[in-house]
Formats: structure tokens, C-alpha cells, sequence
């Protein structure tokens, strides 16, 4: 076309001013949160999807008693994970979608039709569990609590892709009835995943925060995941499954983001 690139001093003019447009903090960095978020986490995402337990899930390998452990373990990581994005809204832009996202209620019928257990009953938290709910409400109650976001991002971001694969494997290898019953954790009603996962994205890419750190605890957040599949390894007694020490998981998580 014949369109000319303005001249120096009109760009300039263009620029919205520093001071009006939060974006700036981030107008430093070459790339968007969710291009160093998803580059930052595709190593641990590797290793999530190679614990045993989830490479028998996505064949469809997987017993009634394994994925009602499952439900109920994440069912006390969604209840603490959705008061602390409650709670701390006001840092978090919009990443908060609770009427669309909420999975707790969800997991706890799930667990309850799995586990056959009735209305008024609870799931009991794993060891790991426990370690990955001190873990948000840490990051809730310290100084950078817009690090949930990373949390958010780990889980629900997991649940609208993988997710819906995997959905279809408990569907399947566990018999689920027609009803819905057992399967309503990987459902979200009124949602198009590609289109929403979309927008969360743009949503990431506003954000005022700094990546590295946002990127640090996405890779937490991941192996916090992981130790909770391990820990259903070690139940099932495959052999060779260990839980990694917490430690050793959080000194992990910081190398797999480096490499
Ligand atoms: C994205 C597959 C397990 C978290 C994706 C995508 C695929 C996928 C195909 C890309 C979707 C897209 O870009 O639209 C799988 C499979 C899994 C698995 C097959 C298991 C067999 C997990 C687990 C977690 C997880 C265990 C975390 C707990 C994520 C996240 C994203 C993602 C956060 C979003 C990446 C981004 O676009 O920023 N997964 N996944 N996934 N997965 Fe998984």
C-alpha cells in the first residue's frame, strides 16, 4: 500500500504517556505472559504427562478407586485454590472467573458417586495434597499474592486442554453413566474451551506483573500436581513409583523453568 510509516516524532506523539497505561510495566518485555508462561512450562508439562499414572489415564488405564482418589485429592486444592483467588480478586485483573471456572463443588459429587460415599461425606487430603494447599495458602497470605495467578493458570488452563481429553478416558475406562454422574469435573457448561482459553490469554497478556516470578510458580504449581499423581503410583503399588521430597520437587521446579 502506500501507506508510509509516520516520521520519528509522530510515533511518538502516538504513544499513549507512561503514567496513564499500566501496560508499561511489561512494554520491557519482547514477549507476552502467555508465550513465557506456556515456553516456561513446556518441560514440566512434559514431565506431568509422564508420570505413570497419567500415561495409563490417556490409555483409558485407570480403576474407580484411582480417579475418586484423584477427585478427592483435588477437590481440597480447588476449595483452597477458589477462596484464595476470592479473597485476593483485587490484584488479580480478571483472572478470576468463578462462575465459569469453580470446580469444587463439582469434584466433591464426583468423589462422593465415585467413592460411594453419601451426601455430608468428605474426601480425606493426601500428604501431597496438604503440601500443595499450604502451598497457595502461603502465596495467599505473602507479600506477592498475585503469584495466584500462576496457580490459576496451571489448573484451569490444564483443565480446558488436556483435560478434555482425559475426560473422555474416565468416561470410558470407568463406565460413567449417561447422567454425567462421576465425569462433571472436566465439564464446563457454556463454555467453548478454545475460545475461552483465548481470552485468558489476553487477560494474561494485560497483566501488570513481571513474568520470571509468574513463570517460577507456574513450575511449582506443576509439581505440585506431579507429586500428587506419584502418590497415587506409590497406592497403586507400580513399581518404582517414589513421591519426590518436597524440596527436591520446589529445587526441581526451579531448574526445569531454566532449561
Ligand atoms: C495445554 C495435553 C496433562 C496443564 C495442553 C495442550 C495439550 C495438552 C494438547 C495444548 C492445548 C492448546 O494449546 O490449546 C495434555 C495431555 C495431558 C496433559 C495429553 C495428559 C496426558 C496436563 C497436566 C497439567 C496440564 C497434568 C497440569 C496439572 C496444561 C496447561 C496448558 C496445557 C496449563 C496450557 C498451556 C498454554 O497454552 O499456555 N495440554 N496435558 N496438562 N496443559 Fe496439558
Amino acid at each position: 500500500s502506500n501507506v508510509r510509516a509516520p516520521s520519528l516524532p509522530l510515533r511518538k506523539a502516538m504513544l499513549p504517556s507512561i503514567s496513564s497505561n499500566p501496560r508499561h510495566v511489561n512494554q520491557k518485555h519482547a514477549v507476552k505472559l502467555s508465550e513465557s508462561i506456556k515456553n516456561g512450562t513446556k518441560k514440566v508439562h512434559k514431565e506431568a504427562e509422564n508420570v505413570y499414572f497419567i500415561r495409563s489415564f490417556i490409555k483409558g488405564n485407570i480403576s474407580r478407586d484411582a480417579y475418586a482418589k484423584l477427585t478427592g485429592n483435588l477437590w481440597h486444592v480447588y476449595v483452597m485454590l477458589e477462596a484464595v483467588l476470592d479473597k485476593n480478586e483485587g490484584v488479580l485483573y480478571g483472572i478470576h472467573q468463578p462462575v465459569e471456572l469453580d470446580r469444587a463443588d463439582r469434584l466433591l459429587k464426583d468423589w462422593r458417586f465415585l467413592a460411594k460415599r453419601d451426601a455430608g461425606a468428605f474426601p480425606e487430603a493426601s500428604p501431597a495434597t496438604k503440601d500443595y494447599v499450604s502451598r497457595l495458602e502461603s502465596v495467599s497470605n505473602s507479600t506477592q499474592p498475585h503469584l495466584l495467578i500462576a496457580h490459576a493458570y496451571t489448573r484451569y488452563m490444564g483443565d480446558l486442554s488436556g483435560g478434555q481429553i482425559l475426560s473422555c478416558c474416565a468416561r470410558k475406562a470407568l463406565d460413567l453413566p449417561e447422567s454425567g454422574e462421576g465425569g462433571m469435573f472436566y465439564k464446563f457448561p457454556g463454555i467453548n474451551p478454545k475460545t475461552f482459553k483465548n481470552k485468558y490469554r489476553d487477560i494474561l497478556d494485560k497483566l501488570p506483573y513481571e513474568h520470571s516470578s509468574i513463570v517460577s510458580e507456574a513450575n511449582v504449581a506443576f509439581a505440585l500436581n506431579i507429586r500428587i499423581f506419584e502418590e497415587i503410583d506409590v497406592y497403586n503399588g507400580v513399581e518404582g513409583a517414589v513421591v519426590r521430597p518436597l524440596e527436591f520437587a520446589l529445587e526441581q521446579a526451579g531448574k526445569w523453568k531454566m532449561e
